[in-house]
């Protein structure tokens, strides 16, 4: 099975956790985009859907799927994304689409955060993939001197601009001991909008595809 085969596996999984008549929330990347793809052909049973990027945004809408504002939802039972890394604890790493802010706002205001991952994103430690940390541009260098003090290797992501309009800086060789210490340290930098490590708010619920099927797992 190639990982795109794994990754529409664990996607199909979550839409079996989508709540009949409830708002959807939805992520961001490759394996959502499965989802987005499976939550079409059951557009008619859902009340509409919270979106965390502009990429998704404009899935869902394809797709004919109403994309509703943040701001005016009180009740968002499920929030359905992927993740770059995730250990058994359900601290993830997000943030390789450069879609973190949004995330871990629409992560907030759900209720039950469920993760898709093929089997090669589980971890026993975050850190080996970079971390992504969103800054506003005029703090870029600031941020980045303030990252190596913390220990890592900040590296601009060229080219990139978020939806918020602010740059990614990528920390390489940041060894995530407390992954919930570090994500404190790292969001307290002045000019830091957020930065890719999830362990404040973990998921719920981790659906991982392996070659053998789509296991159900969650904390430890
Ligand atoms: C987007 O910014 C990320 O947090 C994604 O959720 C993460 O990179 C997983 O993406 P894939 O599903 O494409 O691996």
């Amino acid at each position: 099975m190639n990982q795109d085969a794994l990754k529409r596996a664990a996607a199909e999984a979550a839409l079996k956790e989508v709540l009949e008549g409830a708002i959807i929330g939805v992520g961001t990347g490759s394996t959502v985009n499965f989802f987005i793809d499976g939550l079409a052909q059951m557009r008619d049973r859902i009340a509409g859907a919270v979106s965390s990027s502009d990429a998704s945004t404009a899935r869902l809408k394809a797709a004919g799927i109403e994309v509703l504002d943040l701001n005016g939802v009180d009740d968002l039972p499920v929030y359905v994304d992927g993740a770059d890394e995730i250990t058994h604890h359900m601290h993830m790493t997000k943030g390789g689409g450069a879609a973190l802010t949004r995330e871990k706002i629409v992560a907030a205001v759900a209720k039950r955060f469920v993760c898709v991952a093929d089997g090669s994103k589980l971890v026993g430690r975050l850190g080996k993939f970079p971390i992504p940390v969103e800054v506003i541009p005029m703090a870029r260098s600031y941020v980045a001197r303030e990252l190596a003090r913390l220990g890592g290797k900040p590296a601009l992501r060229t080219g990139v601009v978020t939806d918020n309009g602010n740059v990614i800086l990528d920390v390489h060789n940041l060894d995530v001991l407390n992954a919930v210490e570090l994500e404190d340290a790292i969001t307290r930098l002045t000019g830091v909008v957020t930065c890719g490590i999830f362990a404040r708010r973990p998921a719920n619920v981790l659906l991982l595809a392996t070659p053998d099927g789509v296991q159900r797992l969650q904390a430890d």
